[in-house]
Parts: structure tokens; sequence; C-alpha cells
């Protein structure tokens, strides 16, 4: 199982001087890696969708690494984001096969900082022109970081810059992007982030298994809720039935504030959430609650150990 995929979107690795370069830090960096060089396995640009989308099933983070070509991704990577980026995988009723996964943009531009800027000859920052793949990011539910950039890395001997030069920036820009990675992979507050924004997208549809909670549940959980209190896993099973016994399904829990912090040697998360619904009577409901959750991260997954809700 690979926890960080990299797809290398470069058309021709042999001929890079950059891409090259952060792949190889890369590879070296982290043990579990799947490094998927896209101009080798498909030079014929017929994408394997299965093998491709199981490669990102397993994965906690997922990096497009590219050249950035007539600003935006090379067509080989574009084409592979078609056709992996498919209904009921990405997008869709069922499209939650990405969703909570990091996402990172990282790629070598030839034109210098100054030129993407609006009074510089490229008019649009990265960020800008980036927006497209930033949206898909969203759309599929992943969990999107600050492009990793890194300017002047276009290598044309006698003309522009040295080999040494832009060898030594792509492995300054392979640490940056390494420490999103580790950020990703390790940090509390982001393991914190994605549960929250997991356990409330599974909250939105309020389907009937409240199996699909337990994997997020300690088994000794506490949760002091207006309905009442509730311990353990059948006291969440209660509280579950309840809540879909108060609300339709297809809810929208709106995360205004998520701050992360330790207390006590535990991780505790203070989340403002709006709830917008509608109550099995008909009634529209718009409210501002706060809850306070004791997060269990001493384990492979992160598990809640008490659950605090009170509305403002
Ligand atoms: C087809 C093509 C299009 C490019 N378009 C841009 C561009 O829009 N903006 C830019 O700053 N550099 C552009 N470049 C320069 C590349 O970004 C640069 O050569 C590349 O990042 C170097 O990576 P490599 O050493 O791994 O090949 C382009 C290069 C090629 C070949």
């Amino acid at each position: 199982m690979s926890k960080v995929v990299v797809i290398s979107g470069h058309p021709n690795l042999e001929s890079s001087y950059t891409n090259k370069v952060v792949l190889a830090q890369l590879q070296s960096t982290f043990s579990s890696i799947d490094i998927r060089r896209l101009d080798a396995l498909y030079p014929d640009y017929q994408i394997d969708v299965e093998t491709e989308q199981t490669a990102l099933l397993d994965a906690d983070v997922v990096v497009l690494q590219f050249p950035f070509y007539w600003y935006s991704m090379p067509a080989l990577l574009k084409k592979w984001l078609d056709d992996v980026m498919s209904f009921n995988f990405a997008y869709g009723p069922e499209g939650d096969k990405l969703k909570g996964k990091g996402f990172i943009i990282s790629t070598t531009i030839g034109g210098p900082a100054e030129s993407y800027d609006p009074l510089g000859y490229n008019h649009f920052t990265v960020e800008q022109l980036l927006m497209p793949i930033q949206q898909t990011a969203y759309l599929a539910g992943m969990n999107y970081q600050k492009p990793i950039f890194t300017h002047g890395m276009v290598y044309i001997p006698g003309v522009y810059n040295t080999q040494e030069g832009v060898e030594a920036k792509a492995v300054e820009h392979a640490v940056r992007l390494s420490e999103t990675i580790h950020y990703l992979l390790e940090s509390p507050e982001a393991k914190v982030t994605a549960l929250v924004k997991t356990w409330f997208e599974q909250m939105d549809k309020l389907q009937e298994d409240a199996g699909l909670f337990h994997a997020m549940l300690r088994n000794d959980v506490a949760i002091t809720a207006p309905e009442g209190e509730f311990n353990g896993i059948a006291g969440f099973n209660d509280w579950y039935q309840v809540l879909r016994s108060t609300f339709k399904p297809n809810c929208e829990h709106v995360l205004e504030q998520i701050v992360v912090h330790e207390k006590q040697g535990e991780h505790v998360a203070e989340i403002r959430v709006r709830l917008i619904a509608e109550t099995v009577q008909g009634e529209a409901i718009n409210v501002l609650v706060n809850e306070e959750w004791s997060v269990d991260l001493d384990k492979d997954k992160p598990r809640i150990i008490r659950y605090k809700v009170e509305p403002v």
C-alpha cells in the first residue's frame, strides 16, 4: 500500500533536467511511495483507468508533478485527469473515492516570478492559472494544499540558466514538496481536520447504516448532545437513530471553523458548524453549533473519544 502516489506528467522524462531530479529526491525520501511515470507507462496516451484508480485508492496523498506547459499541465497529464477522474469515482452520487485525500500540485515553471503578475508579461499569478485544477480537487472532496512551484526552471544550453543551477533549484523544490507531504501524513492538525471533514460529509447523507461511523469512534466514546448523553458505540447508534428520525437525509453541514490544539495529551478540535436541514415534519432548520471533540491519534486511524455539541 503506497501512502504517497505521485503522478509524473512529464511527456519525456529522459529529456528533463528538473522534474527528473524532483522525482529522484522523492523516491529517496519516502519509503511508501508510488511514482507513476506516465510517459513510460502510456507512451501511446492510452491510460489504463482501472490501474490508475486502484493506485489512487491506496493513497493518502496524491501529488501531480509536471512541467508547466502553456500555463497548464502537459497534454499527457490532462488526458490522465480526464480519464481517471470519472463519474462515480471522483464525482457523482457515488463519486467519493478520493474524498479526504491530500492533494498537491507540484510544478516547474520556465518563466521568472515577476512575469506572473498583473504588470508582468504573463499577467496572471501561477495560483490563478492553476485554479481549474484546484476546483477539480474541490469537486472530488480532496484536501487541496498550497501548490509547490519554482520559477526559472528552463535550461537551454548557452541561452537560459545552467544545468547545475536548475538542478539545485529542483532539489530545493523537492525539499519544500516533501515538507508538505510530511505535514499531510503526520501533523495532528491535518489528521483531525480530515476526520472532521469526513465525519460531516457522512453526516450530511444520514444513511441508514450507523456502522459507517464506527471506524471513527473509540469503543468508549462519550457523546453529550442536546438530545442527551450517549455512551459507547451502542450509544452512538441510539443517537444516530434520533438524528435520523429528526432530520431528512441530504442535509448540509457547513464547517465555519476548526481549531485543533493539544490539551493534557489529547487532541481537541473546536468546531463551529452550521447545520442547514429539513426536519422530517418539513420545517427548515438553519442553526449554528459549537462542537468540541477529543480525538485519539495513537492508533493508525484517528478516533473520537469525547463528542460535545452545543447550539450557539
Ligand atoms: C511545450 C512547452 C510549453 C511551455 N510553456 C510554458 C509556460 O506556459 N510558462 C512557462 O513559464 N514555461 C513554459 N515552458 C517551460 C517549462 O515549464 C520548463 O521547460 C520545464 O518546467 C522544465 O522542466 P524539465 O527540466 O523537467 O523538462 C514550456 C515548455 C514547453 C516545452
